[in-house]
């Protein structure tokens, strides 16, 4: 049965409101391309008004930045316990809007409910130090939230995005106004709704769903707002970063995607690196930022470990999202189902070897079979660009100093892998390898409590981890001068 859809008005000033056009825009289930809800449309006078909202409840009587710090932290306990108690509803909704496989959306929200307890946990422990400064001086540092948030979404991971941010910037004391990606509109609004009934004060929360351009760059250049998080492709990441030095200096914080590496080297426990090797690129159907898009296996192994992929991505459970024994949905949209196609064939037409796979599943929904390619070399396009689908690349390689090098030609350097059994070579890959996460003997594996974020152009500045806060402050040195004589 298809989750009820509660929430399809705009969310400003803790009310909820059709937008100012009076506009609305489809959105659609990727299992059967059917409309399920019309939801309004935000865009430039929908933000200013979200902004004004949110610049309110940041004003100097502030009742969110002033709050006692453990109260804002009780408000994020509260509202980790209302996720909790919809559990199932926001994971069905997820996996409604966006083809993600129910399993996968449930994993996501326990993920999430740790995420805002660990931050919530966070909120009372932001402290200054005092400065030891010559002469009569008494000088310290106060760290103080940097304003109002704009907080741009993408569409692979709807609820895990929205706690990210939304948590870290309330935790840290700061007012948001919300983006959500235009292909999943819903579970934000739904998870807005529980941020007021958790005690989120008015104009400290807000969600304006539309468009990149329209309500996404009203955000950007809006003068009123000090900082940007954004997770989504690198050309708009680059947009952003202009946009953030055109009428104010705004901070930003960029997470950008990947052309993550995985190695795979002769001494690995074999069965266990194919099994991690597909969870981590069909996972998501590919939607994911780390999945290990190039899987380069050691010379005296590939052939037999391409028969592993291959056999594991036969297997492979698809189809419908909500039944729980579905491993890989449908892609998100029938844009990014016919890029995806579009990579398939040049792969082929750029040499490499289609072992498995290649197709579109059906003609209902945004289905890809599992694909594997062997015989990938590194100046293929397939190799080299981000393909966000169900699609393997096996690349062959000799020694692990050649393959460092490879590994470390992209432009990307968000996540990076390696299977071996000899230390050594783990911690030679683990030194030399340009990413910000990286895996030995596992893959995917993370937590609120590690820094997350990219090296190169997969991003700037770092989500998650003890100082995940930081990203939303502003340290202030304060020095008061004392009577001379006493
Ligand atoms: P996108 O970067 O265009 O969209 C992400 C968000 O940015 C959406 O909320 C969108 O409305 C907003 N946006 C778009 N243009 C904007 C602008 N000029 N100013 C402000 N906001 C703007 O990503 P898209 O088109 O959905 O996917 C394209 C590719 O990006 C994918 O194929 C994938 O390679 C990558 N991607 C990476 C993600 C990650 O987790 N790092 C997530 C989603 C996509
Ligand atoms: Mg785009």
């Amino acid at each position: 049965m298809a989750p009820q859809i509660k929430y399809t008005k705009l969310f400003i000033d803790n009310q909820w409101v059709d937008a100012v056009s009076g506009k609305t825009f489809e959105t659609y289930n990727p299992h059967d391309g059917s409309v399920i809800a019309r939801v309004a449309e935000g865009d430039e006078a929908d933000i200013n008004l979200a902004v004004a909202a949110a610049k309110r409840a940041f004003h100097r009587n502030s009742e969110w930045r002033l709050l006692d710090a453990s109260q804002r932290g009780y408000i994020l306990y509260k509202f980790a316990d209302l996720v909790e108690r919809d559990f199932d509803y926001l994971a069905e909704l997820e996996s409604y809007n966006n083809g993600m496989v129910v399993s996968l959306s449930k994993g996501f929200n326990r993920y999430g409910i740790d995420y805002i307890r660990y931050l919530a946990s966070l909120a009372d422990k932001v402290q200054g130090d005092t400065i030891p400064l010559n002469g009569d001086v008494f000088s310290y540092t106060l760290k103080q939230p940097v304003g109002v948030c704009g907080l741009i979404l993408p569409w692979n991971g709807p609820i895990m995005m929205f706690i990210h941010k939304v948590v870290t910037a309330l935790a840290a004391g700061c007012t948001v106004v919300v983006k959500p990606a235009e292909q999943t509109p819903l579970t934000a609004l739904a998870l807005a709704a529980l941020l007021q009934e958790a005690g989120a004060p008015a104009g400290v929360v807000n969600v304006v769903n539309g468009f990149g351009v329209g309500a996404g760059t009203t955000l950007t250049h809006h003068p009123d707002v000090a900082k940007i998080s954004f997770t989504g492709s690198l050309e708009v990441g680059k947009l952003i970063q202009q946009a953030a030095g055109a009428n104010n200096l705004k901070r930003v914080t960029l997470e950008l995607g990947g052309k993550s590496p995985l190695v795979i080297m002769d001494d690995a426990d074999l069965n266990t690196a194919i099994a991690v090797a597909a969870n981590s690129i069909f996972a998501h159907q590919g939607q994911i930022c780390v999945a290990a898009s190039r899987l380069f296996v050691q010379s005296g192994i590939y052939d037999k470990f391409v028969q592993g992929c291959v056999a594991f991505a036969k297997n492979r459970v698809v189809g419908d999202p909500s039944d729980p024994s579905t491993e890989q949905g449908p892609q998100i949209d029938e844009e990014m189902m016919k890029k995806i196609l579009g990579y398939i064939e040049k792969g082929k037409k750029e040499g490499a070897k289609l072992m498995t796979g290649g197709k579109r599943i059906g003609n209902s929904g945004f289905y890809i079979e599992p694909t594997v390619f062997a015989n990938v070399t590194d100046d293929m396009t397939i190799a080299k660009e981000e393909i966000f689908g169900p699609v393997q690349s096996i690349i062959k390689f000799d020694k692990l100093e050649e393959v460092i090098d490879r590994a470390n030609a992209t432009n990307y350097g968000l996540a990076a892998g390696i299977f071996t059994n000899n230390l050594n070579n783990a911690l030679q890959y683990t030194k030399h390898i340009e990413a910000g996460n990286v895996w030995v003997n596992t893959y995917l594996l993370s937590g609120p409590q590690g820094p997350f974020g990219g090296f190169k152009d997969s991003g700037l500045g770092r989500e998650n981890g003890i100082n995940a806060l930081d990203a939303y402050l502003e340290v202030k040195t304060v020095a008061i001068s004392l009577p001379k004589k006493f």
